[in-house]
C-alpha cells in the first residue's frame, strides 16, 4: 500500500534491529522502504539490510553534510551501484544551512561526481537541497541530471523550485514536514504536484509526522504522510499509497509487489 522512499534505518537510533521496524511497517501497510546511504563508511550496513530483507532497498552516496569521511569518485560509486539491491545514487546535493556557500566548493564538486556516476550507472538520483536551491538546480542542469532523473527528497522548497525540478523530469518526495501546521506553502506544493511524480518518505529517524512529531521517526509513519497528502488533494490515503507506490517502482525499477 505505502512505500517509504527515504529512510535511514541503518542509523544507531535503530539499534534494536530491523525486525520490530519491519513488523510495525507491516501493521501500517507499508510494503517497502528505501534505506539511503549518507557516507561510504556505513554503506556496508545499508547494503546488508537490503540483502537481508526483500522489501528494503539501498542507495549509495555521500551526503553534503558529511565532511569527515572518505570522498567518493565516479568509478567507486558506479561500482557500488552494480550491487543488485542498489536502486539509486545518493543522497547527494547541496546544503548551505550549516556551512557558508563560499566554503563549500567541495560540496558542489561532490554533487557533480554523483550526477556523473548516476548517468554512467543508469540509476536515478536522490537529491537533498537546503538553502541552496538555485545552485542545486543550476548544477543539475549543467550536468544533465535529467538524463537519469530521480527525486528531490524531503521537498521543502517553493512552487518555482518544484516546477523547475519537475521540468527536468524529477519527482518530488514529501516527508513529515508536510503534516506540520506551519508548512502552509508546502501543503500547496503537495496539493498541486502531478500525481504521477509524487513520492512519500519519512527521512527517519528525523522529522516524525504529526501525530508522532518530536518522537523518533520510522518507516511505518509514512502512512501519516500519505494521509495528509490525501486530505490535501481530496483523495483517500489508499489512492495516494497506490499512486506513490507505482511511481516508486517505476522510478527505481523495482518490481511491483502488491
Ligand atoms: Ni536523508
Amino acid at each position: 500500500m505505502f512505500i517509504d522512499s527515504h529512510c535511514h534505518i541503518d542509523f544507531p537510533d535503530f539499534s534494536e534491529g530491523a525486525a520490530p521496524l519491519l513488523q510495525r511497517m507491516q501493521t501500517a501497510r507499508v510494503t517497502h522502504a528505501l534505506c539511503v546511504s549518507v557516507n561510504l563508511e556505513n554503506c556496508p550496513r545499508v547494503l546488508a539490510l537490503a540483502e537481508a530483507h526483500d522489501n528494503v532497498y539501498a542507495s549509495v552516496g555521500v551526503h553534503p553534510d558529511h565532511d569527515e569521511g572518505r570522498e567518493p569518485d565516479v568509478a567507486e560509486l558506479v561500482q557500488l551501484a552494480r550491487h543488485p539491491r542498489v536502486v539509486a545514487i545518493g543522497e547527494t546535493g547541496l546544503d548551505y544551512y550549516r556551512m557558508q556557500r563560499e566554503s563549500v566548493d567541495w560540496q558542489r564538486a561532490r554533487f557533480r561526481t554523483h550526477i556523473r556516476a548516476a548517468r554512467e550507472a543508469g540509476k536515478p538520483l536522490i537529491i537533498h537541497t537546503r538553502n541552496a536551491a538555485e545552485d542545486t538546480l543550476a548544477i543539475m542542469a549543467e550536468e544533465g541530471a535529467g538524463e537519469c532523473g530521480g527525486v528531490m527528497h524531503c521537498f521543502t522548497e517553493s512552487q518555482a523550485v518544484a516546477d523547475a525540478a519537475l521540468a527536468m523530469g524529477f519527482h518530488l518526495s514529501f516527508s513529515g514536514i508536510v503534516t506540520f501546521k506551519s508548512a502552509k506553502d508546502l501543503k500547496e506544493v503537495a496539493r498541486n504536484a502531478p500525481l504521477e511524480r509524487l513520492l512519500i518518505e519519512t527521512d527517519s529517524p528525523y522529522l516524525a509526522p504529526v501525530p508522532h512529531r518530536g518522537k523518533r521517526n520510522e518507516p511505518a509513519y509514512v502512512a501519516d504522510v500519505a494521509a495528509e497528502i490525501a486530505a490535501l488533494r481530496g483523495m483517500t490515503p489508499e489512492a495516494v499509497g497506490q499512486a506513490t507506490s507505482r511511481n516508486f517502482h517505476r522510478l527505481f525499477r523495482t518490481e511491483a509487489v502488491r
